[in-house]
């Protein structure tokens, strides 16, 4: 799986160095290769054949992918493209050292794993390794702040239009990919061997989150059944229309529904059905 990861990767054609004109504005493409290398270095250092690590990996070049389709799509000048694309493959680097140290993807019993990828990247330097001319000004602050608020259910209110459009292209992608992850893959592969207690429905607060189109606090998701609405409540809160376009052709979210529903109790298939029905409320996403 990781090898045939890198094998794709390398072996698209706009991973080279090259200049072109856009708009009377010349924009030296990033070294895209120079960077996946750095990014192999770093994550050769972890056991390449334990299916989390391989996991990780590969939601790294689906995010990249998909922030940068969603910049695209937003018409944002080319450094802006490289920029969403490198904060893409960066924003999850910490979960290496994550499971290293803890043997879990799980923050709240862990660490928070959007600040530790921003401090191995910021605070002990290994950004220096991404460093590149194709880059916007204030390339560095702008990343570093995109990575640290990946995670957070709600951004600060001090952002700037740049600061905020960066964190939402980065969050956007990060939740787009996340339904993949959920779909094809099973629960217990994810999350270690944590078990999650049952009960046999969701609570009314996770609920209110579901018919409010809100996302759900984590501290409110206890069983893996209320686990999965939390995850499924994140597309209520995708901000561009590229990133609800992204998620409804993939057909992960619908897919993740149909698997959840079919080893449903009752009353949570009943919760399922209310959930859909508030996606498609939502319009565009399901
Ligand atoms: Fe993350």
């Amino acid at each position: 799986m990781g090898a045939d990861l890198w094998r794709v990767s390398r072996n698209r054609p706009y991973i080279c160095k090259r200049k072109y004109k856009l708009r009377e504005k010349q924009y030296i493409i990033m070294d895209r290769e120079k960077a996946i290398q750095s990014f192999k270095e770093y994550t050769d250092k972890y056991d390449s054949t334990d299916t989390k690590i391989c996991l990780k990996i590969e939601h790294s070049f689906k995010v990249c992918e998909i922030a940068e389709q969603i910049a695209r799509a937003l018409s944002v000048p080319l450094e802006d493209v490289e920029l969403a694309w490198l904060m893409g493959l960066l924003h999850d680097i910490g979960r290496f050292e994550q499971l290293r140290q803890y043997g879990t993807f799980i923050d709240a019993n862990s660490i928070d794993h959007a600040k530790l990828s921003a401090d191995i990247l910021f605070r002990d330097g290994l950004i220096e390794e991404y460093r590149d001319e194709s880059l916007p000004d204030g390339w560095e602050s702008i990343c570093e702040k995109a990575i640290r608020l990946h995670n957070k259910l709600l951004l600060p209110e001090d952002l700037d239009e740049r600061e905020l459009i960066f964190c939402n292209i980065l969050r956007d992608a990060d939740k787009a990919d996340i339904f993949r992850v959920l779909a094809e893959i099973p629960y217990e592969k994810r999350v270690s061997s944590e078990s999650a207690p049952r009960r046999d429905r969701a609570r009314e607060d996770v609920m209110d989150c579901v018919r409010a189109h809100r996302c759900v606090p984590r501290f409110l998701e206890r069983t893996k059944h209320e686990a999965l609405i939390s995850q499924c409540c994140m597309a209520f809160e995708l901000v561009f229309d590229k990133s609800r376009q992204i998620v409804k052709e993939q057909g992960n979210l619908k897919r993740l529904i149909e698997q959840a529903k079919a080893e449903a109790t009752t009353p949570e298939t009943e919760q399922l059905s209310v959930l859909e029905g508030e996606l498609k409320k939502a319009g565009g996403i399901l």
